[in-house]
């Protein structure tokens, strides 16, 4: 079969990987890739929202399945885009994407459905926004309504910072958003929950936890994410079986209530308090670096998972995951989650052996005469897997170490709790 991977990050680098192992591929084809997919698969040069183009490439290279990556594209509709070119294509339609694309549409779903979330209110004026935040408890969270990758999100310990973040965001700072959720802090523990979902059934799709602060010891401001590890220690079977019951299974119930049941991938990423899950957001796509350290794990062919799916015959499969811890450690462009350093050329990159345990997945990255730059925030995933959590640390650390790249730093602490916690 001839596949499609849209997007150029870690994400749709780990995705190709898995998809190129399955006997069936014939064309592999990543718009517009990185540097990294450009050694597995076809790179082709297209800005992701112009859909018609898009198009015009999945017909010219004969594209049995497109496989979409990032959110933007989704929010956007380009499956609904394809759909109606009768393209098979794996993601949700532009309604569903709501569910990342609007946190106002994501919490009030949630109020109608009794699934556990943070108390919140949505303003779009900030004098009743201003009201809210002087009866409020701090912290409170303030967060733009639409996409922000990462950065619309304020955890404010003050009632001041709180009403500045507020005003930032309703006088446009985010263009995607024109309203505010502001909303209660959860005490707990973070856990990324994977499913597959077709239009009869969904299936567990991996656990992961990551680290969305810049600095070690979870510090410092938000970013992408700086790392993570699979599987999610806190996921046990009784946290499983509730995570389902009173999040997903309702959540599906609603979209196909509302006419467009959820297709795709769907990450849920939850807070875990005494045992109990609450939903703090959903994404519309695998997480990215979570998706890295999965695909590690995937024991299933990939191109076989998502046949079933784009044909609603998940429930005929069951998804191996190998036992082996996996971590993956994001390589940044110094400066990041700030203005950062563009264009820097990173050496000694081919000094790392490359096998079932250690791969480096690229993000940010260019080649130009067999030398890699990069360009953008996050850069490398350098990712390992091994029976304990510990030695795969130590593993992608190493791997780190032989690279030599001044412009770049990582985080070296990624999975501290549940190492700490052994
Ligand atoms: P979001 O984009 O909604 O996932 O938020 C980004 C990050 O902010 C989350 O991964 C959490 O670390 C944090 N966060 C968001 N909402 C809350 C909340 N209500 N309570 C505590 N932390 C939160
Ligand atoms: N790792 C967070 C995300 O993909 O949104």
């Amino acid at each position: 079969m001839n596949l499609a991977v849209i997007g150029s990050g870690g994400r749709e680098h780990a995705i190709c990987y898995k998809l190129k192992q399955s006997p069936k591929i014939k064309k592999l084809i990543c718009i517009p890739g990185n540097a990294g997919t450009q050694k597995i698969a076809q790179n082709i040069k297209e800005d992701i929202s112009n859909f018609e183009a898009i198009y015009q490439i999945i017909k010219a290279q004969k594209i049995d399945i497109v496989v979409v990556g990032p959110e933007h594209p989704l929010v956007q509709g380009i499956v609904d885009y394809l759909n109606k070119k009768k393209i098979r294509v794996f993601g949700p339609d532009r309604f569903a994407s709501q569910l990342e694309g609007s946190k106002s549409f994501m919490k009030n779903l949630c109020k109608k459905n009794n699934i556990p979330t943070a108390n919140f209110a949505t303003f779009d004026n900030i004098n009743e926004a201003n009201n809210f935040i002087k009866k409020a408890k701090v912290p409170l969270v303030v967060k733009a309504d639409g996409l922000a990758s990462g950065k619309g999100v304020s955890i404010c310990k003050s009632k001041q910072e709180a009403l500045k973040n507020t005003k930032e965001i309703l006088e446009g700072k985010f263009k995607s958003s024109n309203k505010v959720v502001l909303e209660e802090y959860l005490e707990g523990e973070e856990l990324s929950y994977f499913a597959i979902v077709d239009d009869n059934s969904f299936l567990f799709f991996g656990s992961a936890q990551d680290h969305k602060r810049v600095g070690e010891k979870d510090t410092g401001p938000n970013t992408g994410g700086m790392g993570a590890y699979s599987p999610a220690p806190l996921l046990t079977n009784e946290l499983e079986t509730k995570i389902k019951k009173k999040i997903i299974e309702p959540t599906l119930k609603a979209m196909k209530n509302l006419g467009h049941p959820y297709k795709g991938f769907l990450y849920a990423g939850l807070m875990i308090n005494k045992g109990e899950p609450y939903l703090i957001e959903y994404n519309i796509r695998m997480g990215d670096p979570e998706c890295q350290v999965l695909m590690m794990r995937l024991e299933t062919d990939l191109l076989e998972i998502i046949d079933h799916a784009t044909k609603n015959k998940i429930n005929n499969l069951k998804i191996e995951w190998n036992k082996k811890n996996s971590i993956t450690i994001v390589l940044c462009a110094k400066g990041y989650p700030f203005d950062y350093i563009k264009d820097s050329e990173i050496k000694n990159l081919s000094n790392i052996i490359m096998d079932k345990n250690n791969q480096i997945f690229h993000a940010g990255t260019y080649e130009i005469n067999n030398r890699t730059y990069s360009n953008s925030g996050r850069v490398l995933n350098i990712t390992s897997s091994s029976e304990s959590l510990i030695e795969a640390r130590n593993m992608s650390l190493s791997n780190i170490d032989k690279i030599n790249w001044s412009d770049g730093f990582c985080r070296r602490d990624i999975g501290w709790r549940a190492i700490e916690n052994k």
